[in-house]
């Protein structure tokens, strides 16, 4: 006898895509240029010299790609605006073309019956200010409200779910510290200061989006990755508990109204001399929904007692990667979200990306199979389920990604999408698991082996 899966009938089956990695006329129409342009415009960052010049051509492919989003049976659809685009100068002078190419997208969306997630920042930050210091520098959450401000009073009448930030951890991290990303600074104290702000820059424009957008969800998305420690000694439950704490309570707590974690502080050693009077406050904004962006968990292993003093390993790898070298461990959404609902307060979860990168290509008939990735997904969605069954209030789920795209420093390498896109015609093909994701969006659920 087949079981089935059932969602609730009103859970939100969407897609996620990001402004810099789909739209391309990254010089077109009065855009000013972001950091990610300036970034892949640079010899040696992007893998293969790849940019985001043209990428999936979406800001002249819109109408069709919203077509598709129809046919796939989409109920949502998020997407990101590119700051630049708005104000090409990061502050001051609208572009009124560039806020045209999203209403006229949100129109088309709503024609479709799709309802559109907007994401503020993705990444894509005006270049002009990155110039002036750009997330480490305070100044930069001024220059955020004012972006807030215009892109919410443009769409405000007509998008509802807003999202402020998308990671404000991969922003500060890889993009200040590691430096694989835009700007591809290595500071610690810059990350520290980049981090606080864009949290900052977040609890400042939630008001405003409500002032602009009767009735709105707000949120913000956050990057989560569960911390399982490798065996049961102190050491490796220790080193878990602290990279839990730099990775993902440095985000969560403060916008939870709890502060940034005391144990983490002493980490770091760090002055925090960014944080001033009343921005725990402005960063506890109350919101409607936390977004959850997962893709894997890191199995900790304590460095600083030697290997010798562990106890052997209780926990192992799955064994099983996508294409980012990422581990496959769907039980992880099930942890996250009952974590997530245990310690903290928000109301409500989103999974706002999830899903894998597999090697696709067409195959002699021009199809794309890709049962890894259906498999990644039915099984993120099996221990989803289970978490709403238990009362976790989780109202949709939106794959990473609808289309392939950019995946910033690996550029083109990497296939997230359910569609296929063939970058030199620019052909879109829905791979197998775009019309496995159509069934379940269809039957509301799919049957378990
Ligand atoms: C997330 C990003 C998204 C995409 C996926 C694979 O960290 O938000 O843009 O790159 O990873």
């Amino acid at each position: 006898m087949s079981n089935r899966i059932t969602f609730p009938s009103d859970f939100v089956w969407g897609a996620a895509t990001a402004s810099y990695q789909i739209e391309g006329g990254w010089d077109e129409d009065g855009k000013g240029e972001s950091i990610w342009d300036r970034f892949s415009h640079t010899p040696g960052k992007v893998a293969e010299g790849h940019t985001g010049d043209i990428a999936c051509d979406h800001y002249h492919r819109w109408r069709e790609d919203v077509a598709l989003m129809k046919e796939l049976g989409l109920k949502a659809y998020r997407f990101s605006v590119s700051w630049p685009r708005v104000l090409p100068q990061g502050r001051g002078k609208v572009n009124q073309l560039g806020l045209d190419f999203y209403s006229r997208l949100v129109d088309e969306l709503l024609r479709a019956g799709i309802t559109p997630f907007a994401t503020l920042y993705h990444w894509d930050l005006p270049q002009p200010l990155q110039d002036a210091g750009g997330w480490p520098e305070r100044d930069v959450t001024g220059a955020f409200c004012e972006y807030a401000q215009a892109v919410s009073r443009a769409l405000g009448d007509r998008v509802r779910h807003w999202m402020t930030m998308n990671e404000p951890h991969i922003i500060s991290f890889l993009g200040y510290l590691d430096g694989v990303h835009a700007p591809g600074h290595t500071s610690r104290e810059e990350m520290l200061a980049a981090a606080h702000h864009v949290l900052l820059a977040h609890g400042m424009a939630v008001p405003l989006i409500r002032a602009n957008s009767k009735d709105a969800q707000v949120g913000i998305a956050l990057d989560h990755y569960p911390q399982i420690p490798a065996s049961e000694s102190e050491a490796d439950r220790k080193a878990a508990l602290l990279q839990d704490g730099v990775l993902n309570r440095w985000f969560l707590d403060p916008l939870d109204g709890k502060g940034y974690p005391q144990d983490v502080v002493e980490h770091y050693r760090s002055d925090m001399r960014f944080v001033q009077a009343g921005d725990l406050q402005t960063m506890a904004a109350p919101i409607d929904f936390l977004g959850i962006n997962y893709y894997f968990r890191y199995l900790v292993r304590s460095k600083e007692i030697p290997e010798a003093q562990n106890m052997p390993p209780t926990q192992f790898s799955t064994g099983e990667f996508t294409d980012m070298g990422w581990e496959v461990y769907p039980q992880g959404a099930y942890k996250l979200l009952k974590r997530l609902q245990a310690d903290y307060s928000f109301p409500a979860f989103y999974f706002t990306e999830n899903g894998a990168a597999c090697p696709d290509h067409p195959d002699a008939q021009g199809e794309v199979n890709d049962p890894a990735r259906i498999s990644f997904i039915k099984r993120h969605l099996e221990q989803m389920h289970q978490a709403i069954l238990e009362g976790v209030p989780l109202r949709g789920y939106f794959v990473w990604s609808l289309l392939d795209n950019f995946e910033w420093a690996f550029g083109y390498t990497k296939r997230f999408g359910i569609v296929y896109v063939d970058y030199p015609s620019q052909k879109r093909i829905p791979k197998a698991s775009a019309n496995w994701y159509r069934q379940v969006i269809a039957e509301g659920g799919f049957p378990t082996d």
